[in-house]
């Protein structure tokens, strides 16, 4: 039996603890597995005094990173604590010492990991990141491995489990948004700054670094264009379902001609799309290309032990070629560089909800905007008006158009002065 590999956590929270936990009660297996023992020799916390639900010696937590990214004796560091900074000098830090990293920290990954790459490869240590996308479903280790054969057309994924679940209880009750987010926080599905998942950054983060990996191309967050969900209404539901749609806050990547082009917006999604039925917290990464076509990986996407199955086994793939002393493979070598391609030359269809006087003219008026712009009407739905307010709801479905001709039509049609609003547009899914 080899030496024993230790490891030390930077954080202890809701993953840290699962990782523990999972360490505490699978020891035996993993050390099978590994043909050494595995142990969690310390973490780093804010506070030391907390119960966090697992027994560990007195000396088991410390107050600086530096006693576990500088200790001579730790061989992995798993960084679990989130956030961009401090975890990135600390990730940094550790690969400098030529400790091996795993990480499920989506914002540096999503900022950084072209540096984090290669100072991994010029320290000859692995930098390994399962967690930071969809929790315990695994898409990494698919990417970078097991479809390395193929070449990758399109990433269609739901990879924010907060905004799933409030968008399902909004399409299966046509409940209002703030109702679904102020039952998502009681929960603990949302934050009580709910900022990051409901204007998909979150999402964002997540679709930036699978388009790295399935690409081969440093695609940073900031490549990726956004759109969150707080427009969304519970008419919109009823609307869609009318339609035949459901809406998903979809994060999509393709390549097409050499330029990617990376989204994360709400869209309406067909009802027989397999993402349109993945429903609640559960997430779903749909990878479309040459050699396998379509293939989905569906599953939890956030949570103490379906995270920890995710850090752990970058830990137990680590350990094993420290038993083998393997040679460090090269981290994900990115040989790509393409060009980002802005969001005005997406092509789509399209469903605008407009807010009208309820008198004769106004969808030729509307439509003749449109027409105007090379935008062709495919159906549209009229609410009758309210008596008290004259005003009616209209809600046109275009054939597919550019972004930029919708754009420019949506400008003017807000000029009518027969339209009070215009309250959404939501962009429709291939
Ligand atoms: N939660 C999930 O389901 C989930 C799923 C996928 C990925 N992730 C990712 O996993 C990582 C950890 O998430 P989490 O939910 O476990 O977070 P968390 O519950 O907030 O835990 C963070 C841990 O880091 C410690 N910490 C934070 N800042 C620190 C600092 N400046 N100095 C010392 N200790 C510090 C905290 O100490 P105290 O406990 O003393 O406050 C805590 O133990 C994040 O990158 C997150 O995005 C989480």
């Amino acid at each position: 039996m080899s030496k024993p590999i230790n490891v030390g956590l930077l954080g202890a929270g809701v993953v840290g603890s699962g990782v523990i936990k999972t360490f505490q009660q699978k020891a035996a297996d993993i050390e099978r597995q590994v043909g050494a023992k595995v142990i969690v020799t310390h973490a780093l916390v804010r506070n030391k005094s907390k119960n966090r639900g697992f027994s560990c010696s007195d000396d088991f937590f410390v107050d600086s990173a530096s006693e576990i990214i500088n200790n001579p004796n730790v061989d992995i560091v798993v960084e679990l604590m989130g956030g961009e900074e401090p975890a990135y000098e600390y990730i940094k830090g550790s690969l400098k010492s030529k400790k091996h990293v795993v990480t499920a920290n989506k914002e540096v990954m999503a900022k950084h990991c072209q540096e984090v790459f290669s100072l991994a490869k010029s320290n000859k240590v692995r930098i390994m990141f399962e967690g930071s996308v969809a929790g315990g479903t695994p898409i990494i280790s698919p990417l970078v491995r097991d479809l390395l054969a193929n070449d990758i057309h399109s990433i269609r994924a739901i990879i924010n489990g907060t905004t799933n679940y409030m968008l399902t209880k909004m399409a299966k009750e046509h409940a209002d948004y703030l109702t679904v987010l102020r039952e998502a926080q009681s929960l603990g599905y949302a934050e009580s700054d709910p900022t990051n998942d409901v204007e998909g950054i979150d999402a964002a983060y997540k679709l930036a670094i699978l388009s790295t990996l399935g690409f081969r191309c440093e695609v940073k967050d900031t490549d990726v264009f956004r759109e969150g969900i707080t427009k969304l209404s519970a008419s919109d539901f009823v609307y869609a379902e009318e339609l035949g749609f459901n809406i998903k806050l979809l994060a999509m990547a393709n390549l097409i001609n050499n330029r990617i082009q990376a989204r994360v917006h709400p869209v309406l999604i067909a009802e027989s799309d397999m993402l349109a039925k993945v429903d609640g917290v559960l997430n779903a990464v749909e990878v479309d290309t040459d050699l396998v076509n379509k293939v989905l990986f569906h599953g939890p996407g956030a949570g103490s032990l379906p995270t920890s199955s995710a850090v752990v086994a970058d830990i137990v793939n680590i350990s094993r070629s420290l038993v083998a002393e393997s040679p460090i493979p090269d981290p994900i070598t990115l040989v790509n560089s393409y060009d980002i391609s802005s969001i005005n030359e997406l092509t789509c269809q399209y469903y605008i909800r407009l807010n009208a006087k309820d008198e004769p003219g106004v969808l030729a008026q509307v439509s003749s905007i449109l027409g105007d712009n090379g935008i062709s009407i495919s159906s549209f739905i009229q609410k009758d008006s309210e008596t008290s307010s004259g005003n009616a709801e209209l809600v046109i479905m275009t054939h597919t158009s550019t972004e930029q001709s919708v754009q420019d039509a949506l400008c003017n049609i807000d000029r009518l002065p027969v339209v009070n609003e215009i309250s959404i547009t939501i962009r429709v899914a291939d």
